[in-house]
Formats: C-alpha cells, structure tokens, sequence
C-alpha cells in the first residue's frame, strides 16, 4: 500500500502508550513519579516503537478516583510538575516522532472543583446548572453504580441545598450537566487549551455517561447528545486537523459502533476510534479454553468502521480487566483460569491482574496476546509495564494492584525513586514479577526478553500496515485452537494464524484467491512456505505459537476468485 496514506491518518496504525505520570519516574526523590522523569524516560518509548503517549489525567485532584477526580481542568497536579515541564515533554516527545493525547475526564468533576463548591452552595448558584440536581431520585433516572463496592446509588443527597446530585462513579464525582451550553463551552475550552499546547487529541472518558440526559426534568426535549459529540469533533477539528478522540465506550457492539457517528447524513463524525472491549474479553475466553471460537465470533461480528475511523484494541487497561460483556458461566470460566481467588476479582466482574501472572509466566501465552494485538485489525494501546511483562501487586488496593510504578532496574523501588524511604503512590510488584526478575534494565540487549520480542513485534506491525489497514476475514481452519485471518489491501495480503491450543498443529488452510504453488514469507524469519494446492496452504504452529505470513504476490480478488 502507498505508505504516504499511514502518515496522513496517522492513528489507524499507530502504536498507542498508556502511563501515568504518577507512577512512571520520579526525577526528585519525593516518591511520586514526574513530568521531568517522564522526559527523561523518552528514549525507551522511541526503542519500543511508540508512536502516541497516552497521558492518564494529570490535573490537579483530590485522588479519590486516582487523578479521574479533577479540581483545577486548566493545570498541572503540582506533585507531577508544572506546565512548563508537561510542554518540555510534549515537545521532547514529538521531537521523537511521538505524539502525546492525554485523558479528557468531562463527564464530571471532582466535588472539591470550586464550580461544585459553588454549585452545592445555594440553589441559586452561578454554577447550580452545571451539574444535575433533583429533588428526590427518579424512577426514570439513571441506573447502576459504576462501583458497587463503595456506592449504593447514583444519587447523594447535599444537605445544604436538600437536593441530590448526580454522580455515576464515586459520590466525591458529580457529574457535569453537558445539556448546559455553558458547559458545553467550558468543555471546548479545555480541549482548546491542551491542543494549543501540543496535545494530538484525547481518550474520553464514559463516553456513553458523559452524554446521557436520563433522569434530567428536561431529558425529552434536550438535542440528540450524539450531535453534541459530532460538534465536539468538528470543533476539535478545527483547532488541530489531526488531532483524534479515542473513547471509552464499554457497550454491545452495535451500540458502541453509533459512538462512531451513524447518522444517516454523516457517518464517522463522532469518536475516531473506540476501544474494543468485547474483542478484548473474548480473547481472554479463547485463551481459557484453548479454542479460537470465541474470538472468532467476535470478530465477525464486529461493525466495520468508518472509513477513516478505527476500532483500538488492548490486552489490558488501568483498571479492572472488565469481564462484564461475558454470560455468567463464561466469566467464571476465565475466572477460573486466570483469577480464581476472590482477590484476583474486582467489583465481580473484572480481574485485577496482568496478564503475565495470570499465565504462570508462561512465555508462550503472553506472546500470543501480544501478536494478536499487532496482527489484528485496530489499533493496538499498550498499558506501561506490558512491554516487559510486568505483573501486578495484589497488596495495593482494588484497581490499584496493577497501577504499580514502573520497573526500570532491578533495584528495590525498581528504579522508580532515588529517594530512600520516599512514600510511594502505589507498593512496588513482588515476588516473581518484581524488579529483580523483571526490569526494562537487563532486558534491554535480550532480543529474546518480553522487551525484545514486543519490539520486534512492534517492528514488523508497522512494517506491515496492510494488518491494520487491510480488509480483514476470518478464515476456518480444520482445528478448533487455531484462528487464522487474512488481512487484504491493494494487493497486498498477510495471511495470520494464532493457535490458542498447547498441541503442535499443522493447519490446513483455505485462502480465497492464492493460487497454487504460491509463495508465502513468514514475516518474523523470511522462511517461505509454499502453497500446496490452488488455495490451499499447510502451515504448523507450536504450541501456543503463531505465524504472520506475506503473500508474495498479489492474490486475486478475493471476492471473486474461483481459486485456479
Ligand atoms: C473510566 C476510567 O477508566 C476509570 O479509571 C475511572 O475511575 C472512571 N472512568 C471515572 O472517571
């Protein structure tokens, strides 16, 4: 494919890098991590192959909800450094080819935010109508806290002003009134601000909760809140041509696909890419049973995007590795293989761990997580830590347990802090997957290390754009551990297989459109392979193993080929 089209829609094969500040370097000993050693840490991201940091919220907070709990929308937390230091590590960053979008938490603000502690003070407040009130809960609001351990409702009552006030996440979040042009305003403000210095678009928070007007008086006669989002791009569009919205929509598929922008007049006006939560979670269930179905399913029935939009993809994020989208007996399942102590689990639905644990170590599994992510279709986001195979501390508290600082060294505090005794945000991993075993530092020169392989893997993805960019099919295969898919564009095609089982297969494979007595590059060793009969082609897998094969000549088109 013409290689000029990767650059001009940069995101649809970009290699996204999810840190937090907090818990990345600390450059001054005071045991919180730093924009300054953030900086100083560029390099690592550019050897990885990163090309878009992604920047968990750094505003000043009250750290009821680690940083989701913003005070101040127009700064920095001073205990990260200052907005000098966070534009010296957007310029040092794009001066490496990287670009940097950061959280957008709009759905609500902390309640220590003074437009809350001016909204709660009387019901006539400037900024009373910048959040959602009512007298008593509606019967028609809102249901379902988001965290079911701490809140009871989605409602808490202020004593001040004897209303109650919203907040679909922890009571300490209210949650912002976007039907308010005011703070539709101040919403385009703050996106303004970070992109005029140097921010190239932003991870939404709670999409789906940042635009429900459910349980407000008026919620019948508000505007479609999808063309609200439709307005937020195009303004955003106009600030910055380049600049994305990747957003945090856990829902069925179909309805996540409208987050796209759906409407009749304009299709992919709205998110630029969504997270795939339900390719994510059936992932987890291929690999607790060996077998590619689910996975499979998954795929196939994923909405195709927008033309220029993306599906984003990931092993694991920040928070609980959500299992909400599997039936009960399914998530038991990958409970049992993967997280079978209460302790593992979070809120009943999720895992608290990372993958590394969750598989005994064994190499060959994270591996295989890690290639469908850089061979399936999307673009792949990576949490900090993956990349050298970090594991979690079940010690730190709930979602916590996998936000643990970065290991660098096989020093104690893994050479997060200098400072000795230094208070640190979250306990450091111990154990097999602390930093003596595993630090970025002895791994660096190991071709063979985690470090070594996701690099390479990073490498041959972005050599590959086809993986991300191409048509894309699930092909059977004649075993039941094996999903093989093809990924097509002008020409070229990467024929992909992933064998989710611990037997040694040999896959008898149907290509559309490869004629007989091909050849086929496997992309990791230039070993060839050749097609046996008219599409037809024989490839084995080692356990757990997996192979990205080039099609050297252009197949013919798939749709129409009868295969010779
Ligand atoms: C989603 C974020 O990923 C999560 O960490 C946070 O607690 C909630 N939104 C609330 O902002």
């Amino acid at each position: 494919m013409r290689l000029t089209r990767t650059s001009d829609l940069w995101w649809k094969n970009a290699v996204v890098y999810c840190l937090d500040v907090e818990t990345y370097q600390d450059s001054d000993g005071d045991g919180t991590g730093d924009f300054a050693g953030l900086t100083q840490r560029i390099d690592h991201l550019v050897r990885l192959g990163v090309t878009c940091v992604w920047l968990m919220p750094f505003y000043p907070t009250r750290e009821r909800d680690d940083g989701y709990d913003i005070t101040d929308f127009y700064a920095v937390d001073p205990r990260l450094g200052t907005l000098g230091d966070f534009t010296e590590f957007v310029r040092t960053a794009r001066d490496r080819g990287i670009r940097v979008i950061a959280d957008l938490v709009v759905n609500h603000t902390s309640d220590h935010h003074p437009w809350f502690q001016d909204a709660r003070s009387s019901r006539t407040s400037k900024y009373r109508d910048w959040y959602v009130w009512c007298d008593s809960p509606p019967e028609d609001g809102p249901e379902g806290v988001v965290f079911p351990d701490v809140e009871k409702s989605v409602w808490e009552h202020d004593e001040t002003t004897e209303q109650y006030y919203l907040h679909r996440f922890y009571k300490q979040q209210p949650d912002l009134n976007v039907a308010n042009p005011a703070v539709r305003d101040e919403i385009a403000r703050i996106m303004g601000f970070w992109t005029q210095l140097g921010l190239s678009g932003f991870r939404v928070d709670a999409v789906p909760f940042l635009l429900e007007t459910d349980g407000q008086q008026d919620a019948d006669q508000l505007p479609d809140p999808h063309e609200y989002l439709a307005d937020l791009r195009a303004f955003l569009g106009r600030r910055s041509g380049d600049a994305v919205l990747l957003g945090e929509v856990n829902l069925p598929y179909p309805d996540t696909a409208k987050f796209f922008g759906d409407s009749e007049s304009s299709r992919g006006d709205e998110l630029t890419m969504c997270f795939d939560f339900i390719g994510m979670q059936q992932m987890y269930l291929s690999m607790a049973r060996g077998e590619a179905a689910p996975l499979a399913a998954a795929l196939r029935e994923r909405p195709a995007a927008p033309r220029d939009a993306h599906w984003a993809t990931f092993v694991r994020n920040h928070d609980e590795l959500t299992l909400d989208k599997l039936d009960d007996e399914e998530r038991a399942e990958v409970f049992a293989a993967f997280g079978p102590d209460k302790d593992m689990q979070l809120y009943d639905r999720g895992l608290r761990r990372r993958l590394p644990p969750m598989v005994d170590g064994d190499r060959r599994r994270v591996e295989l997580a890690y290639s469908l992510l850089f061979s399936l279709p999307g673009t792949p986001v990576l949490f900090y830590g993956e990349e050298i195979g970090m594991g979690e501390n079940l010690a730190a508290e709930g979602r916590q347990a996998v936000r643990t600082p970065m290991q660098w060294t096989p020093d104690k505090s893994g050479g997060f802090t200098a400072g000795e005794g230094a208070e640190l945000p979250n306990p450091v991993v111990t154990g097999a997957f602390g930093p003596t075993r595993v630090n970025a530092h002895d791994q660096r020169h190991d071709p063979a290390s985690p470090l070594g392989r996701m690099r390479t893997l990073i490498e041959r993805y972005r050599e590959t754009p086809e993986l991300a960019w191409g048509d894309y099919r699930v092909i059977d295969a004649d075993d039941p551990g094996v999903l093989v898919h093809l990924s097509s564009l002008e020409g070229g095609a990467v024929l992909v297989l992933h064998n989710f089982s611990e037997r040694s297969v040999t896959a008898s494979v149907e290509v559309p459109g490869l004629r007989g007595g091909r050849l086929l590059t496997d992309v990791f060793t230039g070993d060839t392979l050749k097609s046996a009969a008219a599409g037809l082609v024989d490839v084995a897998l080692d356990p757990y193993g997996y192979r990205w094969l080039r099609v050297n000549t252009p197949l013919d088109d798939p749709d129409r080929a009868t295969a010779v």
